[in-house]
C-alpha cells in the first residue's frame, strides 16, 4: 500500500445531495491502483501499521483531489484551437473539416495524440470522452496513447456521411463496420471504452444515425460494460435552422436523435444551450445526459447555456472544455467560465458544485460514478496533487480564505495549468 498525506478535498453525493468532504490534514491510502481508505490522518495513521504501508508521501502546502473529467471534447482539434472570429458552422467549414482531413495520415494523428495526451495529463484532466475523426487509425491512434497511460478514455470514430468535405465523409455501410471493427478491437480493453459517435444530425442522413443505434443495442453490454453514445445538439441557432430544414418531419432537433434511438443514459449530448421545453423534459425523461461546454459557447459566439433549467428537468450535466471549440484544456477555467454564465443569469455556481461537475458529477455523465469520481473505497486511484502557492497571487490569494469552500473558489477563479504539480493514473504517478 502507498498513502499521501496532505489535504485533501472530494465531493460525495447521498440521497441526491452534493457535499464537500476536506481533511486539512488527510491521507490517502492506494492498494494496487485503488482507493483503500480516505480520511483523516490522525485517524487512518492508528488504524493502518506502518507496516502495511510501504510508504507515506508528504505533501506540503497541497491540495489532493481526483483526477479531473472531461465529458466533451475533439482531440483532432488540437492543432486549431484558438483560430480566430467565425461562428459554428464557419468554423467547422474553414478550420475543423480542413484540420480533420489530415488525420488520414496514421503518422499525423500519432503525433497529435501523443500532443494531446501530454496537454490533457498537464492540466490534471485524467479521464475523458473524446470525438476521433472520421478516420479508423484516429482512433487506434487514440486508444494507443491512452491504452500505454493506462488511462480511462472513452472516444470513437466520427459517423458523417453528408455535408462535408469527401475526404471526411464515409457511408452508412462503412461507417457502421468500421465502428463495429474499433469497438471489438478497443471496447472495454483495460480502462477503455467505446463511444459511438454520429458527429451532429447535419452530417449523418437518416440511415447512418439508425445504424449508430444499431451498433449501441448490440453492444448494450449490462451497463458500466456498455458501449456509450456521443454527440451534438442545439449549439448554436443557424444549426437548429438547418436540422429543421434538413428533418422537417421531426418535431424538434431532439426528436431527431430521440426517434433513431440515439436518447437515453448511455447518450451524452455535448451543448444544449437551446431547445424547447419538451425537449429538454425529454432529456430528463429519457435519462440523457448533457455535456455542458461554456468556453466553447463564449469563444465560438453560441450562447449561455440554462444550467438550472436542465436540472429542473433532471438531466444529469457536467462540464467539458470541447476542444478545440473550447479555448483552454484547464477544466478550473471552464468551470470559471461556467461560473460566469450562470452569474449572468442570476445563478451563482458555488465551488463544490463546479468541482463535482467536473468529477464525481462527470463520472456519473459517463456512467462511471462506480469507479471514478471521488476516493470512495474500491475506486480506481486516479488524483491529482494542487500546488496552493504555484503562483504568487494563489498563495497570497489562498491565505485569506475562511473555509474549503472559499478556497476552492478561489482555486477555480485563479487556477489553470500551473496549479497542478502531480497526476496520479491508476496509483501511478505519470507527472
Ligand atoms: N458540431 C458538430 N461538430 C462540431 C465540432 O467539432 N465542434 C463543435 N463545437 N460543434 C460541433
Ligand atoms: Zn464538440
Amino acid at each position: 500500500m502507498q498513502a499521501y498525506r496532505s489535504s485533501i478535498f472530494h465531493c460525495v453525493e447521498k440521497n441526491g445531495a452534493i457535499k464537500g468532504e476536506y481533511f486539512v490534514d488527510g491521507l490517502l491510502i492506494i492498494d494496487e491502483g485503488r482507493v483503500v481508505e480516505v480520511g483523516a490522518y490522525q485517524v487512518l495513521s492508528s488504524n493502518f501499521s506502518k507496516e502495511n504501508i510501504a510508504q507515506i508521501t508528504v505533501l506540503n502546502n497541497c491540495l489532493i483531489i481526483p483526477g479531473l473529467i472531461d465529458t466533451h471534447l475533439h482531440y483532432p482539434q488540437y492543432k486549431i484551437i484558438a483560430s480566430f472570429g467565425k461562428t459554428l458552422l464557419d468554423w467547422l467549414n474553414d478550420y475543423t473539416f480542413i484540420e480533420e482531413q489530415k488525420f488520414n495520415q496514421q503518422e499525423y494523428a500519432n503525433n497529435i495524440a501523443e500532443l494531446f495526451y501530454s496537454e490533457l495529463l498537464r492540466n490534471g484532466t485524467t479521464t475523458a470522452m473524446s470525438f476521433c475523426t472520421s478516420h479508423p487509425h484516429s482512433v487506434n491512434a487514440f486508444f494507443s496513447v491512452a491504452h500505454k497511460y493506462n488511462m480511462r478514455m472513452l472516444g470513437g470514430k466520427v459517423m458523417m456521411n453528408r455535408n462535408a468535405p469527401d475526404g471526411l465523409c464515409d457511408t452508412v455501410e462503412s461507417s457502421y463496420q468500421d465502428s463495429k471493427e474499433l469497438i471489438e478491437k478497443w471496447h472495454n480493453k483495460g480502462r477503455l471504452l467505446y463511444s459511438v459517435s454520429p458527429r451532429f444530425a447535419p452530417t449523418c442522413c437518416t440511415e447512418q444515425l439508425t445504424m449508430a443505434a444499431k451498433l449501441m443495442q448490440e453492444y448494450e453490454g449490462n451497463n458500466s460494460q456498455a458501449v456509450r453514445m456521443q454527440t451534438h445538439l442545439n449549439e448554436n441557432i443557424d444549426e437548429i435552422e438547418w436540422v429543421k430544414s434538413l428533418y422537417p418531419e421531426h418535431k424538434s432537433y431532439f426528436d431527431v436523435y430521440e426517434q433513431h434511438q440515439l436518447a437515453g443514459e448511455f447518450s451524452v449530448f455535448g451543448h444544449c444551450i437551446y431547445g424547447t421545453d419538451e425537449e429538454f423534459k425529454r432529456l430528463g425523461e429519457t435519462g440523457s445526459k448533457v455535456a455542458l461546454c461554456p468556453s466553447s459557447n463564449l469563444f465560438l459566439g453560441s450562447g449561455l447555456f440554462d444550467l438550472q433549467k436542465l436540472e429542473h428537468y433532471g438531466v444529469d450535466c457536467a462540464i467539458a472544455s470541447d476542444i478545440g471549440g473550447g479555448d483552454s484544456f484547464s477544466l478550473f477555467k471552464t468551470i470559471n467560465e461556467a461560473y460566469k454564465i450562470c452569474a449572468l443569469q442570476g445563478y451563482r455556481l458555488d465551488s463544490i458544485k463546479g468541482l463535482y461537475l467536473c468529477t464525481l458529477g462527470a463520472a456519473k455523465v459517463l456512467n462511471l460514478e462506480h469507479c471514478l469520481g471521488n476516493f470512495e473505497a474500491g475506486k480506481e486511484a486516479d488524483f491529482v496533487v494542487l500546488n496552493l502557492q504555484a503562483t504568487q497571487l494563489i498563495s497570497e490569494r489562498i491565505a485569506t480564505t475562511k473555509n474549503i469552500e472559499e478556497l476552492l473558489f478561489s482555486l477555480i477563479t485563479l487556477g489553470d495549468d500551473r496549479l497542478v504539480d502531480e497526476v496520479y493514473i491508476y496509483g501511478k504517478k505519470v507527472i
